[in-house]
């Protein structure tokens, strides 16, 4: 393709939103993506690793996967298996492909592939940031070979583990808090805009009927925790993931503004809270990050719509 592609590399812990998002970045023409990289979050690493694989066979995919941490830096692994059912897949029962994957681990593949690409690197993490953080500790050069970091973590206002903390944040705090001061722009898609990027029932019926691989499985995936979401009185299911991996390439759709943000580790009460000056006194030293607030719902389920039918 003679376009300009994106290069990017997806961390992800998948995951049924991660499985969206993985599919969908797959059918964007303006991503090039290097490889996949996972990382234990939802649940072990042997599952989203084995999840990793289940997408990319199922969709015939090609991009290159390397196995990350099997718990966060300092902490104990907190998993949504009850979210995401057992296996990580929503239920799905796919086999796991045999793949042999290679041996370099996440870190090392994000630095070397940072450093073939001369600082143009997009790194969308969509997991806890436990693969990112050390690949930071690791390689001190690294700040400098990233153009930006895309996240789905965190949230300006609330959380979902607990009034306070995101699940990705929460689950590793002090990767997530390395990732934030390591100096490279972090744009924070966070559960301010990811919970208004949800999908109906009537849309995810609709995206079912195009009936190519992409949609059979988004459709299959996703629909064990739409209706946990309608239960608990919601419009539809937040697409967390794919939020992430939409803005990095149509960042026209959604409003993010500059901020400040870093994740309190102690707070009894707060710990995997994502602290932003955003609404407040906008006095923190760095403005480190670009927190997104908002996006155009009907643009971004259209787009959606668009990248899955066209097979
Ligand atoms: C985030 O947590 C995970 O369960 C989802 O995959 C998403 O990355 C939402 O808080
Ligand atoms: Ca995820």
């Amino acid at each position: 393709k003679s376009m300009n592609r994106i290069p990017v590399i997806i961390d992800c812990d998948p995951g049924v939103d991660d499985t969206a998002a993985l599919l969908l970045a797959c059918q964007m023409p303006e991503l090039d993506i290097r490889a996949v990289t996972t990382v234990a979050g939802n649940v072990g690493l042997d599952k989203t690793t084995a999840n990793a694989k289940r997408v990319r066979h199922a969709i015939g995919a090609d991009f290159p996967i390397y196995c990350g941490a099997d718990k966060p830096m300092f902490r104990e692994l907190h998993t949504a298996a009850e979210f995401h059912g057992a296996d990580g897949f929503g239920g799905v029962e796919l086999p796991i492909p045999e793949d042999v994957l290679p041996e370099e681990k996440a870190w090392d593949a994000i630095y070397r592939i940072a450093k073939e690409l001369n600082g143009e690197l997009v790194l969308i993490a969509v997991g806890p940031m436990t693969n990112v953080g050390i690949a930071l500790a690791k390689y001190k050069e690294l700040p400098k070979l990233i153009k930006k970091i895309v996240i789905m973590g965190g949230a300006a206002i609330g959380g979902n583990v607990t009034p306070a903390a995101e699940f990705n944040i929460y689950v590793d705090p002090e990767a997530a808090d390395m990732t934030f001061c390591c100096g490279i722009p972090v744009h924070m898609c966070g559960l301010d805009v990811t919970m208004t990027a949800y999908i109906t029932p009537e849309e995810l019926e609709e995206i079912a009927a195009f009936g190519t691989p992409q949609a059979t499985l988004v459709h299959d995936v996703l629909q064990k925790g739409l209706e946990k979401y309608v239960g608990w009185g919601k419009p539809g299911a937040a697409l967390h993931d794919p939020a992430a991996v939409l803005y990095t390439v149509y960042p026209e759709m959604f409003t993010a503004e500059e901020a400040g943000v870093r994740v309190e580790t102690k707070g009894p009460l707060t710990v995997g809270k994502t602290v932003t000056d955003l609404y407040s006194d906008k006095q923190f030293d760095d403005h480190n990050a670009f927190v997104v607030t908002n996006v155009d719902r009907e643009a971004f389920i259209s787009k959606v719509k668009e990248l899955i039918k066209k097979y």
